[in-house]
């Protein structure tokens, strides 16, 4: 998508494969720095402090995280440890099991000599097909906006919540992707967004992306958003997902479960864009996906811009008052409307997602 009018993707190799170039999140929207990721280690710590984020993106990271760790050193046991440090960095989104797996398959029957290369090569491909991916949701999701405004002739509301667009994909983003499809289709639409404490994805990552296409949006405190739909104000909520289970439910950004409730008391259909390597076929239900708990002072303190132009952190709370911080909720599939993934769109239940991906099969599968 977009940065200044030029096209740009999150997550680049750079010339010779000597880096992975990539966006420092932590440091939008008050400053653009790209950052070079040179080493296992850039890339680990770039996935746990949140340099990078969102699910596809994680996953796509980690893939060139072992292409720079085998650079460094491809020695026989190199790609287990590589694989072993990555997986340890966050523990919800399911892509970066998924990422870290099919670099192994790939590259595990590989004598240790060949397997640098063909790691670079992998990687590009994991993030081409992620573009692939995301464009596909968003022409199914666009049919869901285009429908609302056949039947309304107006601008169609959308609510999403966290950062599930470009940033936090390699591009086009999963929940934002039907958002672009229809604007650049010269659909009128209009994003809510939700400022997502207790990192502000909303706030900093999503409105900056849609101001960066010129999407008409409206940043809201997350506690506005049951107001918002019980105005009439929303035609429909999408949400993007870390993990859904093999039942529908949905693990996504903390929060996500109060907007599918008030989205089910006030009639708005909620929608959860997944791409296929963000479904857990091995779990049944979301009962069994891992919720990472960050650091205290994400809640405790929060990141701004001082009139100096300095970006800084200052405290919110009593310095003697406890803060607990879960990253992220799940979504009970029976709240959620649709599923929207590359295939199309399915209901949010075991049938509707085998029918679309039928080779997922039962062997694959296990109890929570
Ligand atoms: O903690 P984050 O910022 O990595 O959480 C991101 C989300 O929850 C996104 O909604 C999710 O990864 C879907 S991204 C297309």
């Amino acid at each position: 998508m977009n940065i200044n009018g030029t096209s740009t993707r999150t997550i680049r190799p750079l010339p010779d494969n000597y880096g992975v170039e990539i966006i420092d999140q932590t440091l939008l929207p008050h400053r653009l720095e790209f950052r070079t990721l040179r080493s296992l280690e850039d890339a680990a710590e770039a996935i746990s402090v949140m340099r990078v984020r969102g699910a596809p993106l994680i996953g796509a990271t980690a893939a060139y995280g072992v292409a720079l760790a085998l650079s460094e050193d491809s020695s026989e046991g190199r790609l287990e440890l590589a694989c072993e440090r990555l997986m340890a960095t966050r523990p919800t989104a399911v892509n970066l099991r998924w990422a870290l797996e099919r670099m192994q398959n790939r590259l595990t029957p590989l004598p240790a000599a060949q397997r640098c290369e063909v790691a670079w090569s992998e990687a590009a491909a994991v993030c081409d097909e992620d573009v692939m991916l995301n464009q596909s949701i968003g022409r199914h999701g666009a049919g869901l906006i285009k429908q609302v405004y056949e039947k309304t002739s107006r601008t169609v509301n959308v609510m999403t919540h966290c950062n599930a667009g470009w940033l936090a994909t390699v591009d086009w983003g999963t929940a934002l992707a039907p958002v672009y499809t229809a604007f650049d289709a010269g659909i009128p639409v209009h994003v809510w967004v939700s400022e997502t404490r207790p990192r502000n994805q909303g706030a900093a990552l999503t409105a900056w992306e849609l101001a960066q296409h010129g999407v008409p949006h409206t940043v809201i405190a997350d506690n506005a958003a049951g107001h918002i739909m019980q105005h009439g104000l929303v035609d429909l909520v999408i949400v993007g997902a870390d993990r859904a289970a093999a039942n529908g439910d949905i693990a996504n950004k903390i929060g996500t479960y109060l907007k599918a409730l008030a989205a089910r008391d006030n009639g708005v259909p909620f929608y959860a864009a997944v791409p296929g390597p963000t479904i857990d076929w091995r779990l049944n239900d979301g009962s069994g996906i891992p919720i990472e708990e960050r650091a205290a002072d994400e809640v405790t303190h929060i990141q701004g811009q001082m009139e100096n132009g300095s970006v800084t952190s200052v405290r919110l709370t009593p310095s003697q008052s406890d803060a607990a911080n879960p990253a992220f909720d799940v979504t009970p599939a029976r709240l959620v409307t649709g599923i929207i993934t590359e295939r199309g769109v399915c209901p949010a239940t075991r049938e509707g997602l085998s029918r679309l991906y039928p080779e997922a099969g039962t062997s694959s599968r296990r109890t929570a």
